[in-house]
């Protein structure tokens, strides 16, 4: 302890962060390593894990089936936003925030999500603030970028997550020896996981500023799961619940697929509905918690929650949450682990919460460039913001598209097509080595293209490739 004390005194850091936020950090940091050094054993015990009861997970279609009232804007004035926005863009090569990468027609998800708002508050004549949760490595770029949308009808804050430091995995001591973000010291230091959305939503201020406003519920999602628009049924179904039977928290789960082996879960435990993670999961038990017959869903971490609700845990210090110990290896080889929270850990705090079973269209995730090339394709289509799955599009279900490490980057990404190939054929793509597409290449079925090492394939403008396999240095 006294060594982080000793770094609270650091002059730079103070200089750009305050010694207020810099405390609060400290005595976040302090908790939880605390209850890390006094966890013993797993977080669960696997035999007390029960289903979910019939009704805490609902359909969305008997949501939905309810129809909407006429005075939605009511509904809509009682929202904010908000959008987790402390992570980088480093999977997909990028070095600045993730929200500021280009996902479509030169728009970023951030400029997705502002229009998504903006389309929002001039239908509906009304006010849906957008908040972002950023961290300290995305805020100076955000706040720079905030700027471009000073004319549009959607009021944007942001507020910092904590920022505490990396632990050595052997000596369970801090890795930086100061608080710069510079030098050596720029690895010592992580953002805990979206988790710590409660505490620092409350310490800034801001939770208190929106509820003197009227705002009642937060719809939180990842920036970069583009499936996230706000959706009117399910804001109906939390403003409409009489008092007392208010739902505090609803997580919106969809059906899990063979591919969705990592997603977190919902259970009964003890009386409540409770996010399980893979992580908390003994050894012995992961192949049946992967599997799709006795856990069906997963969570898509669209989470929608009360604002008096988070207040009230927050200051009866109730927000409960298991740690997750992430390990990460340095750049010098050097073993750490940094202690995280999930933002629907949370669920079991809250009184009446529930889940939604919703349809899959709302978990479109951007994770790698492979995600990319799905999202930017004809397969779906732009509308304020928002993206569909073209009608033309024959089954529901997205192609499994697998691009190799030379299309990792998006830079690099974007030289290999001269445009994106029609998709609204295709079932599956394995793309490996140095590969390039012409314009207006079609791909049909199942394709699959594979530049040995030394070798780079040219699909040529304009083909069609249909049930095909090109590999070696054949040209076609
Ligand atoms: P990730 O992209 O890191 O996680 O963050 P994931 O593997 O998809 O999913 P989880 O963590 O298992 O749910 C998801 C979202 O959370 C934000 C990222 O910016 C992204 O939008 N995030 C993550 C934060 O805002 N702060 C953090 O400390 C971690």
């Amino acid at each position: 302890w006294n060594r982080f004390q000793s770094m609270l005194d650091a002059q730079p850091y103070l200089r750009s962060r305050g010694l207020h936020v810099c405390r609060k950090d400290f005595a976040g940091f302090k908790n939880l390593f605390h209850r890390f050094l006094q966890v013993k054993g797993p977080s669960v015990e696997w035999i007390k894990i029960q289903r979910p009861p019939e009704d805490s997970i609902q359909p969305y279609d008997k949501i939905s089936a309810r129809g909407l009232p006429n005075n939605v804007a009511n509904s809509l004035n009682k929202l904010v936003v908000v959008k987790l926005n402390g992570g980088l863009g480093t999977s997909m090569g990028c070095k600045g925030p993730k929200s500021l990468i280009s996902v479509r027609n030169e728009n970023t998800f951030l400029d997705l999500t502002v229009q998504q708002i903006e389309h929002l508050n001039k239908t509906y004549n009304t006010d849906v603030p957008l908040v972002l949760m950023n961290s300290f490595n995305t805020d100076e770029d955000t706040k720079k970028i905030l700027q471009k949308y000073t004319h549009h009808r959607v009021k944007i804050h942001t507020f910092n997550q904590s920022r505490y430091p990396r632990i050595n995995k052997e000596s369970l001591l801090p890795v930086a020896k100061n608080l710069s973000m510079t030098g050596q010291s720029a690895d010592g230091w992580y953002p805990p996981g979206h988790g710590d959305i409660y505490a620092s939503f409350y310490n800034s201020g801001l939770l208190d500023q929106l509820i003197t406003q009227g705002k009642e519920y937060i719809f939180v999602s990842n920036i970069d799961n583009l499936g996230a628009t706000v959706d009117l049924n399910i804001l109906h179904h939390l403003v409409s619940q009489p008092n007392g039977k208010r739902c505090e928290f609803v997580m919106e789960v969809t059906d899990k697929t063979r591919a969705d082996v990592k997603g977190g879960t919902l259970i009964q435990y003890e009386g409540k509905l409770r996010l399980l993670e893979i992580a908390q999961v003994p050894k012995a038990h992961v192949d049946e918690f992967k599997s799709v017959s006795k856990f069906k869903i997963f969570n898509t971490n669209n989470l929608w929650i009360s604002l008096p609700a988070i207040k009230r845990l927050q200051e009866q210090n109730a927000m409960d949450m298991e740690i997750i110990v992430n390990p990460k290896t340095l750049d010098g080889g050097l073993n750490v682990i940094q202690l995280e929270t999930a933002v629907g850990a949370a669920i079991k705090c809250f009184d009446n919460a529930l889940g939604i079973n919703v349809p899959r269209s709302r978990f479109l995730p951007v994770k790698t460039t492979s995600d990319l090339l799905l999202v930017m394709s004809n397969l779906y289509s732009l509308d304020a913001g928002s993206l569909t799955m073209s009608p033309k599009r024959e089954f529901p279900t997205t192609p499994h598209v697998k691009l190799g490490s030379s299309f990792t980057k998006v830079q690099e990404y974007l030289t290999r097509f001269e445009s994106i190939p029609d998709m609204l054929e295709l079932d599956h793509l394995t793309v490996s080595g140095d590969v390039t597409f012409g314009k207006n290449v079609s791909l049909k079925g199942t394709v699959i293209i594979i530049a040995n090492h030394g070798d780079r394939i040219d699909i040529p403008a304009g083909s069609m490739l249909e049930n095909k396999i090109v590999s070696g240095n054949l040209r076609i």
